[in-house]
């Protein structure tokens, strides 16, 4: 059944109705749907719109729909144009004439605004779920690898020496954000838009402010055009989830890099590895390839839903039906990655002992070597300098700053002592660093403390 017909005097084309019809993707919102529906009722009868026996047949007629589709005993068909359609055309086959009122003082703009609005809601939570069990996982790796000494690169080289602990804290801070951004979209977008109707409002008396209550928004929207063709929440979202993506599939690109032959600082796990069809000896990584590769088609739905609603008058236009495809199949992949992600890395295992020894060798400690000299009073320009002359003599040499003796220390600078040696040892170097922030493991305690003390309240 159609919901409209009356001033129309031939059927729609078969090919139009096609393209214009969206149960094929919208019938993912029916619980959203019909929620709103019981809301909408409910505060019809309060304003004395509809009976009460009118609510409550409706109601009961709506959650019986609910039930049908959650059982599998009611399919959505295609013979709908989209679930609003199927919902009401149900409901009235259910229970009759009264199912004719559920639409009063509302229209399919106002309703598909709420439907997306409620599943945004549960998305978030969703993802937000997701992402502090993710963190969590992070902390954990932290805690136990507090002196798991690692090269910190720069431009992919090899920098100063760091921990596993620092730097996956790093990816802590980043999808503590991702979680901040999610939740300021919530508060942002968690004002209810039902009662706008078409456009303009309507001439009942609904109360706006119980309908939202009903569906705990804090409150209702303030603008009825605005209310109908507003989806900045979902180009928000659509954001976030590209940020997200960013995080993982810059982790992705490093775990692809450290399970390489060359590196070898980890070994995914063999449950999330998979092999190749011709060459015997291969375990591929390629669950952290896929999250990277899926990144490019969460960006592609931001920048489509941006396209699609530039150049839109107010108030709604059916351009609008475009936001849902590419939105559902952009969080559905996002949740999706971070789950996958998250048992990636839980069960990766870490060679401590080559990432040790990568530290050890690529002059991470010439900095501190610097740093020694400065301390003995050298200007730290001249002691760079210096440094910059050992550190050649040893690439001639094929040998490192450990390595050498204090004469050829001292053929350089007189300023070297037998120290020497003590202060620019991995452990040193990191012990050192003692900066809020820093790798030290002193400092990282304090940090993860905070870890703990975040994932605890929040
Ligand atoms: N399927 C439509 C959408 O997703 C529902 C709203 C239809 N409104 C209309 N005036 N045709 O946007």
């Amino acid at each position: 059944m159609k919901l409209w017909g009356g001033r129309f005097t031939k059927e729609t084309d078969q090919m139009v109705y096609q393209f214009n019809a969206s149960i094929d993707f919208d019938k993912r919102l029916y619980k959203q749907d019909i929620e709103g529906s019981i809301a909408h009722v409910t505060m019809l009868a309060k304003q004395g719109i509809l009976t009460e026996p009118e609510r409550d047949s409706i109601i009961l007629g709506l959650k019986s729909i609910l039930t049908d589709i959650e059982n599998g005993s009611l399919t959505i068909d295609q013979t709908y144009e989209d679930i609003h359609s199927f919902v009401e055309s149900h409901l009235i086959e259910r229970i009759g004439d009264t199912g004719k009122k559920l639409h009063t003082g509302r229209s399919r703009n106002d309703q598909v605004a709420l439907d997306m609005k409620l599943y945004t809601r549960d998305e978030i939570t969703e993802l937000d779920l997701l992402l502090k069990d993710l963190l969590s996982q992070l902390l954990s790796i932290m805690e136990a690898n507090l002196t798991t000494y690692m090269p910190g690169f720069t431009h992919l080289q090899k920098a100063q020496p760091i921990t596993l602990a620092h730097h996956f804290g790093a990816y802590f801070e980043m999808f503590k954000r991702d979680r901040q951004r999610l939740s300021d979209i919530y508060k942002r977008l968690n004002l209810c838009p039902l009662g706008s109707g078409a456009l303009a409002g309507t001439t009942y008396s609904l109360d706006r402010e119980y309908t939202a209550e009903l569906l705990h928004f804090t409150g209702a929207t303030l603008n009825s055009m605005d209310s109908v063709s507003d989806r900045d929440y979902l180009i928000e979202l659509l954001s976030a989830c590209s940020t997200i993506m960013m995080h993982l599939s810059r982790f992705s690109e490093e775990i692809i890099i450290w399970n390489s032959n060359e590196y070898r600082f980890v070994e995914l796990d063999d449950a999330y590895s998979t092999g190749s069809s011709i060459m015997p000896q291969k375990k591929n990584p390629d669950i952290a390839e896929l999250v990277r590769g899926k990144t490019g088609r969460v960006y592609g739905a931001l920048m489509a839903l941006l396209t699609t609603m530039k150049g839109i008058p107010l108030a709604y236009n059916k351009d609008m039906q475009e936001d849902k495809e590419q939105t559902f199949d952009a969080i559905d992949t996002t949740k999706n990655c971070i789950l996958l992600f998250t048992g990636m890395v839980s069960t990766m295992k870490f060679n401590n002992t080559i990432m040790e020894a990568s530290a050890q060798n690529g002059f991470t400690n010439a900095t501190d070597a610097a740093d020694y000299l400065v301390n003995h009073g050298v200007p730290f320009r001249d002691a760079h300098g210096i440094i910059g002359q050992l550190v050649l003599y040893c690439i001639e040499k094929n040998s490192s700053l450990d390595q050498l003796s204090l004469e050829e220390y001292q053929a350089v600078s007189p300023v070297f002592q037998s120290d020497i040696y003590e202060a620019i040892s991995l452990k040193t170097c990191v012990e050192k660093r003692l900066t809020k922030g820093a790798p030290s493991p002193e400092a990282m305690k304090e940090i993860i403390a905070l870890g703990y003390n975040y994932l605890n309240g929040n």
